[in-house]
C-alpha cells in the first residue's frame, strides 16, 4: 500500500459508500484524490473526512460532475490535469443498480444503469488513458459479484456488471503494451448485513 504515496487518484462517485471507504484509504497512504460526484455536497464531507485523517489540504479536489455527460468527464480530467499536472489511477466507481426483474424493467432504467454502469466507465477511461500511458498508471473497475451470479430482482445491473467484466478483461490485453494495468474490484456487501 506504500506504493499509494502521492499517486494522484480519480474516483468516481467519491461521495458514495465505496468510493468514501477508498477514498479514506488512499489517503491514508498519502496518495492525492480528485473526488468527482454528482453529490458534491457528499464529497466536500469525503474530503474534509480525508483531511482530517491527516491528507493535506492541498492533495484533495472535488469535482462536481455527472459522468454519463461527455463535458463533465472531460472536466473531471482537466481539473485534475491542471491541479497535479499528472494522472495515476482512475477508479471507476460510480454505479447503479434498480430493483426490477428484467421483464418489469422499462427503457428508462434500462438507459440509466447501461449509461452510467457501462458507458460513462467506458467513455471516462478513454479520456484518462493517454495520462495514464505517460505514468504508466492503474485502472480499477467496479463490477459485481452480479456480473457472475444471477440475482432475480437485479436483472439489467448483472447485465452492466457483466459488461463492465468484459470490458476490462479486454481493456487490460490493449493496456498491456503500454504497461497500464487493468482490474475490476466487487464486494459483497449483502453478506455483511
Ligand atoms: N454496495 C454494494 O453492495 C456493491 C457491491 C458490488 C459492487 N458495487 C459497485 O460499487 C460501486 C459503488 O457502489 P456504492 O454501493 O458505493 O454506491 P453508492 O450509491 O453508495 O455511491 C455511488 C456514488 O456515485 C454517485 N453517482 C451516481 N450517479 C453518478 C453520475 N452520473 N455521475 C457522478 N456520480 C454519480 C452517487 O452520487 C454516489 O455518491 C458501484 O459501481 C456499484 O455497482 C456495489
Amino acid at each position: 500500500m506504500e506504493s499509494l504515496k502521492e499517486k494522484v487518484t480519480i474516483i468516481t462517485g467519491g461521495a458514495g459508500g465505496f468510493g468514501r471507504a477508498t477514498a479514506l484509504l488512499f489517503a491514508k497512504y498519502g496518495a492525492k484524490l480528485v473526488l468527482a460526484d454528482l453529490n458534491n455536497t457528499g464529497a466536500e464531507a469525503v474530503a474534509e473526512e480525508c483531511k482530517k485523517a491527516g491528507l493535506p489540504s492541498d492533495d484533495i479536489l472535488t469535482v462536481e460532475a455527472n459522468i454519463t455527460k461527455e463535458d463533465d468527464r472531460k472536466k473531471i480530467i482537466e481539473d485534475c490535469i491542471s491541479k497535479f499536472g499528472r494522472l495515476d489511477v482512475l477508479i471507476n466507481n460510480a454505479g447503479i443498480g434498480r430493483i426490477a426483474s428484467l421483464m418489469n424493467t422499462p427503457p428508462d432504467v434500462y438507459d440509466a444503469e447501461m449509461d452510467l454502469n457501462v458507458k460513462a466507465q467506458l467513455y471516462m477511461t478513454q479520456l484518462a488513458v493517454p495520462h495514464l500511458k505517460a505514468t504508466k498508471g492503474n485502472i480499477v473497475n467496479l463490477a459485481s459479484i452480479a456480473s457472475e451470479e444471477v440475482f432475480i430482482e437485479f436483472g439489467v445491473y448483472g447485465i452492466s456488471k457483466a459488461a463492465v467484466a468484459m470490458f476490462t478483461k479486454t481493456l487490460a490485453l490493449e493496456m498491456a503494451e503500454f504497461g497500464v494495468r487493468v482490474n475490476e474490484a466487487w464486494s459483497c456487501a449483502y453478506k455483511l448485513l
